[in-house]
């Protein structure tokens, strides 16, 4: 049996600190995962924060629009005849060659949101016209014609394999 003198020694009282305070910190670690996690995106956002588009079902020469985080974007299979076009043409509200909106020519991925007031541009041949003001856009997605500041936005994609995209970044 422990007498008086053991219970008031200095390592017991060393030990039973150092328990007091692993304890107090596995408890203050405890707490804190539901906090964190709290901040964590919820599954509902992380399962619409990517769009998987099958290529294969666009023809070439349509658009396909598929919906990602709540807008549109348009997925274009662009003709031999559409990519050449694209090739010299010099855009002069917001200047971008055509290979620096895209990662393989017959593909071109772009939020359809008119970069003005964020109407929907409606498709033709020779690329996108804004039913709201009329801007233009070519089939490379560059603004031709005003009031649109800017050329359409191409989002975050990946190719999965040959005829599959991912359209945003996984969480
Ligand atoms: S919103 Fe497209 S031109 Fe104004």
């Amino acid at each position: 049996m422990a007498s008086d003198k053991d219970l008031d020694s200095p390592d017991r009282r060393d030990f039973l600190g150092k328990v007091t305070t692993a304890v107090g910190a596995v408890g203050v670690a405890g707490a804190c995962v539901p906090f964190i996690s709290s901040m964590n995106p919820s599954k509902d956002v992380t399962s619409k924060s990517t769009s998987l588009v099958d290529l294969a079902s666009i023809p070439k020469g349509k658009t396909h629009t598929i919906e990602w985080q709540g807008k549109p974007v348009f997925v274009t299979h662009r003709s031999d005849e559409t990519i050449a076009d694209m090739q010299d043409v010099s855009t002069e509200i917001d200047p971008q060659a055509d290979a620096d909106r895209i990662q393989k020519p017959e593909w071109l991925v772009v939020v359809g949101l008119c970069t003005h007031l964020g109407c929907v541009p409606n498709r033709n041949e020779e690329g996108w016209i804004c039913p709201c003001h009329g801007s233009i856009y070519d089939n490379s997605g560059r603004v031709v014609r005003g009031p649109a500041p800017s050329n359409l936005i191409v989002p975050h994609y990946e190719f999965v394999d040959e005829k599959t995209i991912i359209v945003g970044k996984k969480v």
